[in-house]
């Protein structure tokens, strides 16, 4: 069985507040919801689950989407076809990353935000994430590009921030000759 998480609406205050740091261990609570929040981004980028159960596709989710304002991130990245990764970063900070931007060619996306935003979010093309895995293993991850773009996404969430913040109204798109659009 199989049940939808309800994912907070970008119009939920909540989605504003700074999320706090995580206490090992975890609780069986969050054991579960991260457990879930893995079924659900697979389950939404594989076609028919994604149509059996109406989901909006989507790569990454952060605990303050679903109302616990906790350090934790959960990203299911499609590496190639049909062969997805799973990452929890528990208490992620961004620890190194490169000068060079990028930014999602058609725009990023959001499971908060049901409507279609326009303009190119500026995001490091590679970043060095430090946390703790579920355990409370300190744990590093290098990302670049799409993983990257999820990892900074996700970050954002913990100190309520959404992708949309960071469109400047007054250029909102950048040519392939400023940065590099994946
Ligand atoms: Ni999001």
């Amino acid at each position: 069985m199989f049940k939808p998480l309800q994912v907070l609406d970008e119009k939920n205050k909540i989605l504003r507040n700074k999320a706090e740091d995580v206490v090992f261990p975890l609780s069986n609570e969050d054991l579960k919801l991260i457990k879930l929040m893995k079924k659900h981004l697979l389950y939404s980028q594989l076609e028919d689950k994604c149509e059996q159960y109406n989901l909006r596709p989507g790569m990454g989710l952060a605990f303050p989407q679903l109302g616990i304002l906790k350090k934790i991130i959960v990203i299911v990245y499609e590496k190639n076809e049909g062969n997805f990764e799973e990452y929890v970063i528990i208490n992620p900070h961004i620890i190194s990353h490169s000068v060079e931007q990028i930014a999602a060619f058609e725009g990023e996306g959001c499971l908060s935000v049901s409507r279609e935003v326009e303009g190119h979010v500026l995001r490091y093309a590679r970043i060095s994430v430090a946390g703790f895995n579920e355990q409370g293993k300190p744990l590093e991850i290098r990302a670049r590009d799409e993983l990257a773009i999820a990892m900074q996404h996700e970050i954002d969430h913990l100190n309520g921030i959404l992708f949309f913040d960071k469109i400047d109204p007054n250029k909102p798109y950048f040519t392939e000759d400023e940065i590099r659009l994946i």
